[in-house]
Parts: structure tokens; sequence; C-alpha cells
């Protein structure tokens, strides 16, 4: 079969990678992609966010089934596109796919389902927001354990974590007034701050079936010890051993089940990976937000991991008969990713810059390199965007696996690259967060 994965990032290259694994996999191809797809795949020169173009290439080349990675092809229907074009696809449908694209869906869909959640208002003008806030927190030196989120999608910016009452004014300017985030702007969650320590859970769902896959941890901000800016993600691992197997056995009870259920009650039915971003309270876990593709980076970790055949689960999910496919298979051993970035990331990145020692780092075993921001120019890989690689390993430990990681980073190097120094370390000392 031939298959096109959209997207361009360590997510896509992750999904590429194993999806050629299969001896059914004739051909795959990757839209955009990247240098690392390049090797692994071959590239197509159309954007992730041109249905048109991409339906008619999937047309065109008889592809068997299109894979969809990241968010904005979904929100923006990709999936029905294909779809009434009789072509089978993977992900869901636009419709299904508001669960990330409205923060103001997703909460009332929470809260009608009876899904643990942070209380939440919802406004529709700064003005009323910002009475909200005075009338609640009346001094200006007040701690204000709020969190200010613009309903759209926002390239992972729209949320605001307040400790101040002039953070969450400030934030309601930017989203109501200054509309810095344009139309996700039109409507503005403020919702109680939560405490803990935050995982990912990853399922997959035909809309009857739920496979959970292992519990993952992502390093959101950009600093060793959860220091700095919030990025898309400096490193994963996976297992999350915060997340044990009773807590599993819960979190598929009163949190994957009642939200797919729910959605199918809302004729939305969900089909493709529901991603969980939770945050363990004392008070037990509780949904921060969902997100209906894979995670970037989770992704790589739990595709180094899994030995059951990604496209036979992706085709049965499609065909929705994802109760055929028994208990998956993953290598018993943790895998940790380490993000290499450019200089300046969140704020900016410097493209063009070219990367050496990929040759060596690929020599390092139980190692693969994912790429993210790289592009392939006159046979050089070079930087294409802020984060660069997704340096992944295996180990029989999670330190192990950290170990082999970082071993292979320090084989790789261009002008400015850096990395967190600390990825999987909170696995070691889950106690740091209070929750016990
Ligand atoms: P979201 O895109 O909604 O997951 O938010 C991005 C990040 O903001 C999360 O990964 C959390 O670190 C943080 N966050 C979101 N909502 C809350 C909340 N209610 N309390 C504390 N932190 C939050
Ligand atoms: N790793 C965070 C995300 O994919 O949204």
């Amino acid at each position: 079969m031939q298959v096109l994965v959209v997207g361009n990032g360590g997510r896509e290259h992750a999904l590429a990678w194993k999806i050629a694994q299969s001896s059914r996999v004739r051909r795959v191809f990757v839209a955009p992609g990247n240098a690392g797809t390049a090797l692994d795949a071959e590239n197509v020169d159309i954007p992730q966010d041109n249905i048109g173009q991409l339906v008619k290439f999937a047309k065109n080349q008889t592809i068997d089934l299109t894979v969809v990675g990241p968010e904005v092809p979904l929100v923006r229907g990709l999936v029905d596109a294909l779809r009434r074009e009789k072509l089978r696809v993977f992900g869901p449908s636009k419709a299904a796919a508001q669960l990330e694209g409205s923060k103001v869906f997703c909460k009332e869909l929470l809260r009608s389902a009876d899904v643990p959640s942070a209380e939440y208002h919802v406004f529709r003008d700064a003005k009323s927001a910002e009475r909200f806030v005075v009338d609640r927190f009346p001094s200006d030196d007040e701690n204000v354990p709020l969190v200010v989120k613009a309903d759209g999608l926002a390239a992972g910016k729209g949320v605001v974590v307040c400790s101040r009452r002039r953070d969450a004014l400030d934030a309601i300017d930017q989203i109501a007034r200054q509309r810095t985030f344009g139309e996700a702007g039109s409507q503005l969650i403020i919702e109680e701050r939560l405490h803990g320590e935050e995982a990912s859970l990853l399922a997959i769902t035909d809309g009857r079936t739920i496979v959970t896959l292992p519990p993952c941890q992502d390093h959101k901000p950009a600093f060793d010890g959860d220091r700095g800016p919030n990025t898309g993600g400096m490193g994963a691992y996976c297992p999350a051993p915060l997340v044990r197997d009773d807590m599993l056995r819960w979190l598929d009870e009163h949190i994957l089940v009642p939200t797919v259920h729910a959605m199918k009650r809302s004729r939305r039915p969900f089909r493709g990976v529901l991603y969980a971003g939770l945050m363990v309270t004392h008070q037990g876990p509780k949904v921060l937000e969902y997100n209906v593709r894979f995670g970037d980076p989770e992704c790589q970790p739990l595709l180094l991991r899994l030995r059951s055949s990604l496209i036979d689960i992706l085709e049965a999910t499609v065909d929705e008969r994802l109760d055929e496919i028994g208990p998956l298979d993953w290598d018993p051993r943790p895998a940790v990713c380490v993000v290499m970035a450019s200089e300046g990331y969140p704020r900016s990145s410097e493209r063009g810059l070219p990367i050496r020692g990929l040759d060596d780092a690929a020599q390092v075993p139980d190692v693969k390199v994912f790429h993210a921001g790289t592009a392939t120019v006159d046979q050089q890989v070079v930087t294409n965007g802020g984060r660069v690689l997704g340096v992944t390993a295996l180990g029989n430990s999670i330190s192990a696996a950290k170990l082999q990681a970082y071993t292979a980073v320090k084989c790789i190097r261009w002008r400015g690259a850096w990395c967190r120094k600390d990825i999987s370390d909170k696995a070691l000392e889950p106690s740091k967060s209070g929750v016990s």
C-alpha cells in the first residue's frame, strides 16, 4: 500500500519511519516533511494546511491511507475533505477535532460528561473577563491562582498561567483586546490554577474501542528544572512511573470512556488519537486539555517502544474494527527523547546552519534521531526551525535510556545548538511535585 503522512515535525518523522517498516507498505510520502523524512520516506512539497492540494495528491497517487499528524489540518477539515473523495484517512473529523480546536467546546463536553477538570468561566469580551478578575481579587498584590486561555488554536501560546492579578489582566488584554491570536481570542476561558505533576495519556479509538497507550511525560518549559518560557516540548519519556497501573485503570474509566461516549452522544464520533493532558493533583488526576493527535515529542518515545505494526492499528481504527486488534506489543525497555533546539528558541530560530555528527549519533546503539526543523540544502542537513531534532533512545531503565540519548546528543553539533540536560529526571524524583 501507499501511505501519505501530513506534517513536518519529529512526530511525523516517527510516524513515517514506523509505518515504512511494514512489509505491506510499498511507499510512504510525507507532506511537506523534513530532511529526516526524506531519508526514511519520500517528501512531497505541499504545505500541511493546503487541503486542496493534499486531496489532489492523495487522489492522483491512489494513496491507500493518509495519516494526519498536526492539529491545524484536522481542525480545518482535511479528514472530511479526503473522506468526501472516498479516500481513507486516520484522524478525527473537523467536528470531532473541535475538542482541541475550541477550549470552550472541550470544557463544556468535559462538564457534561462529568470528567474531572479545573473549574472555569467563559467570556466573550475583555470587559466582563476583567470585571470577573477584579471582583474576585480586589487587591492588586493578591496571589491570583488563575489560568487565562484563548478559545482557539494559538500554536500553544494562548495559555497564560497567572500568579498575580496583573498577569491575568495582561493576558485578557492580549487575547481579547489586542487579538494577538486573532480569531482564537473571540472567546476566552478563565479557570482555576491546578497544582501537581503533568502527564500525557494518549489513546487510539475508533469511536467504540479504546486502546490506551503507555503514559508519557513531556517537558514543556524551555530550561532545566522546568524554568523559562513554555515550548512545544523539550523532551519526553515513556512510560511515566507517575501514572501507575491502578491510576491507568481509573483514567480509562473516569476520563477516556466518558469522553468518547460524550463525543458520540454529541454526534461527533471520535476516531483517531485522543491525547489527554493531565494534571495529577492531590484530589486525583484532572484533564488540562485534550489534543486530537499524537503528542510531539511524546510520539517519538512511544513509537520507538511499539513492536506491533502501526499501520495495522491505524487501518483498524479507520475501519472501526479496533476491537479485533489484540493487546499491543511494547518493548519493555523505557524510551527517552531529548529535543535539540536552535539558539533563541522559543522566541526565534536561525535557519540554514549545517548540522554535523548525525552519522556518528546514528551509530550509538538503541538510538534513533528523529528530525523536526531540518532541511536538506546541497546534500547538507541544515537547521530549519526551533525544535531541530528529537534524539530518542531505549535503555534497560529510564536512566540508561537517558544516558544513551545524551551520548548521541554529544555527537551532534551546529552553531547555537542546545537542549535540556534533565529530560526524564522527574521519573526518578516524582516527590518533587508534592504529589504523593
Ligand atoms: P493547555 O494548552 O491547556 O494544555 O495548557 C498548556 C500548559 O499550561 C499545560 O501543559 C499546563 O502546564 C498549563 N496549564 C493549563 N491549564 C492549567 C491549569 N488549569 N492549572 C495549571 N496549569 C495549567
Ligand atoms: N507535547 C505537547 C503537544 O504535543 O501538544
